[in-house]
């Protein structure tokens, strides 16, 4: 089996949770899969290929993602690596690219990671903890803008990368 590790960090499980379909995706392709919490990552070595996801909080990654990055660099430089990102949400969350944050941006190049997706993101006011949280979370941003349809695409894709890397 090809061990594939799905990294993830946020702070309301909307992104552990795309995180957990990615690793369904990957599984139904057969490949052992572990989603783990950014921060309780502290090696990639045993993984072919590694997903890493950050929700995004005032233009920034999550510290657990960069961190991770940042500290594995050299063997994240030697298997394929995928970067996705979940935050925009109201309407046309699903047609929003945002950009890797700067320090990330140097950190992808670093890695030779492909290009960085972005998901849309979940605010649900129930969940928010202080007066910026639920001031974003109000009017059309409130709302669960994570295209499953599209995550579940993008990780098949993935799935099928691999495989012709492995089979290379
Ligand atoms: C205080 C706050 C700041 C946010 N900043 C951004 C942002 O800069 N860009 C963005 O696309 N989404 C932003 N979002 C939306 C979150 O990224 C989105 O809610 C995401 O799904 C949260 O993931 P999580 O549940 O894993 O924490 C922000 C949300 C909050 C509450």
């Amino acid at each position: 089996m090809i061990n594939v590790l799905v990294a993830y960090a946020g702070k309301h499980g909307g992104t552990r949770e795309i995180a957990e379909v990615v690793g369904e995706e990957l599984r139904a392709a057969e490949f052992a899969v572990d989603v783990r919490a950014a921060g309780e990552v502290d090696s990639v070595t045993e993984y072919a290929a590694v997903v890493v996801g950050s929700a995004l909080y005032y233009a920034r990654w999550r510290p657990e993602a960069v961190r991770l990055l940042e500290r594995n660099t050299e063997a994240l430089r030697e298997r394929p690596v995928w970067l996705f990102h979940s935050g925009p949400c109201g309407p046309g969350a699903n047609l929003t690219r945002v950009s890797l944050p700067a320090r990330v941006t140097l950190l992808a190049a670093a890695i030779d990671a492909g290009r960085t997706e972005t998901f849309g993101g979940r605010l649900d006011p129930a969940l928010a903890n202080g007066v910026l949280e639920k001031l974003m979370a109000r009017g059309s941003r409130a709302g669960d803008f994570r295209d499953w349809d599209r995550i579940r695409a993008w990780a098949r894709d993935i799935g099928r990368r691999v495989q012709s890397r492995v089979a290379i």
